[in-house]
């Protein structure tokens, strides 16, 4: 099955970065906890995003600092943009956190000024923007984000899952409201369960206090150590599938029956007449994709595609094409 549901990248280590790899993970002590400062971890991300040790809070994946700043933030209402990432809204309800959301435009671009109404009127005490944005894939303009950031009361939290794919970053807004969200997760160490969060250090060491002790485990903290040493092969991976993005986009919007939304992603948002179709015409196929029709009634009939390899993006366009949509 050529899996493209999860928007993983689709490219293994070389191999040998991989014999290196776990030459390294060998001299780890199974038989001692983790380090729970992973300060030596800190430094090494902190120093490539040009903050401070202070400023970076490790998670076991992005979704466990989205678990934690939901935890530690004041209760209170948590804002976000319809549609977006589900855990935002799903981890705010298990810690019976009021939710609520603002609409995006029909062409998935955000309101400014509506998104901060929806937050002055619900008192939001934080609010998370993903940007880009998930299943959406646009990323919103800049004076939009900054307007939030600076418009919003409560803390924002803006997610940067698909910041390797995407023409812009936004660590220059941090400030004590404002954080940026990161992961590893798509850059190729799905496995490996590693996010960060940036921020204000005193905001850090506040939701510190909320953090597993032992929240990443030795064999992630070790790999994340060494493959930080050779991020230039995961950041070339990262412009083959922005070209393979732009590629597939090209090609499947040439078939009729298609909208393929922008997308600054590793995947694309794509409209066909008929989702529950695709979706097994795909499966029959040896495809395995995302249907998003039902999600919300923004996203109907839309199907959610992860960029592949060129094999795996050649195989999509022709499955698509002999389908008679
Ligand atoms: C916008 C966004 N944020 C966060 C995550 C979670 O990533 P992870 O927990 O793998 O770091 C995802 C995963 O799909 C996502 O789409």
């Amino acid at each position: 099955m050529i899996k493209l549901d999860a928007m993983e990248n689709p490219y293994d280590l070389p191999e040998q970065l991989r014999h290196d790899w776990l030459q390294h993970l060998a001299g780890v002590n199974l038989n001692r906890y983790p380090d729970a400062d992973m300060l030596p971890l800190r430094r090494k991300i902190a120093k490539r995003d040009g903050v401070d040790p202070e400023q970076v809070l490790l998670g076991n994946g992005s979704d466990e600092i989205i678990q934690m700043l939901l935890l530690a933030t004041n209760p209170g209402t948590c804002v976000v943009p319809r549609p977006t990432f589900v855990m935002y809204d799903m981890i705010s309800r298990w810690l019976k956190r009021p939710v609520a959301s603002a609409p995006l435009r029909a062409d998935f671009s955000l309101d400014a000024d509506h998104f901060l109404q929806v937050c002055a009127r619900e008192k939001a005490e934080i609010a998370f923007l993903a940007c880009p944005n998930n299943p959406t894939g646009n990323l919103w303009d800049e004076e939009t984000i900054s307007r939030i950031a600076r418009g919003l009361n409560g803390q924002l939290v803006i997610d940067e899952a698909y910041g390797p794919f995407a023409e812009r970053a936004h660590t220059h807004l941090i400030s004590s409201n404002v954080m940026v969200l990161r992961t590893f997760s798509k850059l190729g160490w799905a496995g490996l369960r590693l996010g960060y969060l940036l921020g204000d250090a005193d905001q850090i060491a506040h939701l510190n206090k909320v953090r597993m002790p032992y929240n990443i485990n030795a064999l992630t903290q070790a790999s994340a150590e060494f493959l930080l040493d050779h991020f230039d092969v995961f950041e070339q991976q990262a412009a083959v599938i922005r070209s393979e993005r732009e590629r597939l986009h090209k090609a499947l919007a040439r078939i009729k029956a298609l909208t393929v939304f922008p997308s600054q992603t590793n995947f694309l948002l794509v409209r066909v007449p008929d989702a529950a179709a695709v979706f097994t015409g795909l499966k029959q196929a040896g495809i395995l994709i995302k249907s998003m029709h039902g999600a919300d009634p923004m996203l109907a009939q839309c199907v959610r595609i992860t960029v592949g390899t060129t094999e795996e993006n050649d195989a999509v366009i022709a499955a698509l094409k002999e389908m008679s949509l």
